[in-house]
């Protein structure tokens, strides 16, 4: 079966999301959420074992408002880029959608959420550039797989092409009303990866990776959607960096059988990076909430 991606290929996919599940679930929280968590009213002093998964189902809870997900009502849900299911299993446990499917690309992702069956959710190993429901959805989710769709190499002009892509897939799969919800890093400031920690991650951790800019996202996504909601939180993705990286640390001698004392310290060193990258300002983090447009605007080039 082929997996077709403009972004990030199956292999570089692999190397990072395929590493191990007992690795990931050894930092990551219960919900296995590995997005940043949503932080408001959270106190700092409250212990980690509890507040990062109550601040990533807060997080879940926030994307399944936007997209009008309420318990009862029973939507047909799409989330791209499903990870190990968290939010698959957060909205079906909630009763917040009937029927969920999932696309992860990383085949160790795809074995995992096949074995949890869970209730009412399929999860396709599947690219959303491959992707043909056979009905429309009343709602789209994406968490942290945006960064994926594009790659260092590609010109602005050729992100915009994908990216346009995608708004014009999601708006094809959605039915008349639908809302569609998208978490995405994005490079604020001037950065754009440069300097050695940004060629570090893009070289040791995301390879083949890139980073989106907001007024990307935006040019790509406005004949097709209207933006009812956005915010910015470097904050929250800065937080959960930290939550991460003292969880791994704790985790030290489990994480080094697993994956050796180079891979244990390339992800410690990847994790404290990126916290140090948000609180820099040179990334941010945008939760974005769009309406879907009834016809697609025919906007001047
Ligand atoms: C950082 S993980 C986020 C997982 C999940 N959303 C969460 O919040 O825990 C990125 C996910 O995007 C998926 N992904 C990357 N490129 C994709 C593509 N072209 N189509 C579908 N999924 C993709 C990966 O397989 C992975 O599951």
């Amino acid at each position: 079966m082929t997996i077709t991606t403009a972004g990030t290929n199956t292999e570089d996919i692999a190397y990072h999301y395929d590493l191990g599940n007992d690795f990931y679930a050894l930092w990551l929280d219960e919900t296995l959420a590995y997005t940043a968590a949503k932080w408001d009213g959270i106190p700092r002093g409250e212990p980690d074992a509890l507040a990062l998964p109550r601040a990533q189902r807060a997080k879940l809870d926030h994307h399944l408002d936007l997209v009008g997900a309420d318990p009862g009502a029973g939507l047909r849900l799409l989330d791209i880029g499903c990870g190990w299911g968290a939010m698959l299993e957060h909205a079906s446990r909630g009763g917040r959608a009937a029927g969920i499917t999932g696309l992860t690309i990383s085949r160790a992702q795809h074995e995992f959420l096949t074995a949890r069956a869970l209730p009412g959710v399929e999860a396709r190993l599947e690219s959303w550039e491959d992707h043909e429901p056979a009905r429309p959805y009343d709602a789209v989710v994406g968490m942290g797989s945006f960064e994926h769709f594009a790659t260092a190499g590609m010109s602005r002009a050729e992100r915009l092409g994908v990216y346009a892509r995608y708004f014009e897939a999601c708006h094809r799969w959605l039915r008349p009303g639908g809302r569609m919800s998208l978490q995405t890093i994005a490079y604020d400031g001037a950065a754009d990866g440069s300097g050695p920690l940004g060629e570090f991650v893009g070289s040791d951790i995301f390879p083949n990776a890139r980073l989106p800019r907001l007024s990307e996202i935006a040019a790509a996504c406005d004949p097709y959607f209207s933006v009812v909601a956005l915010t910015a939180s470097a904050e929250d993705y800065a937080r959960t960096l930290a939550s991460w990286s003292a969880r791994l640390l704790r985790a030290r001698e489990e994480a080094e059988r697993l994956v050796g004392a180079e891979g244990y310290r390339r992800y410690r060193r990847y994790l404290r990076g990126s916290e140090v990258t948000f609180l820099r300002g040179a990334a941010t983090l945008y939760r974005i909430g769009f309406r879907r447009r009834d016809e697609p605007l025919r906007l001047p080039a």
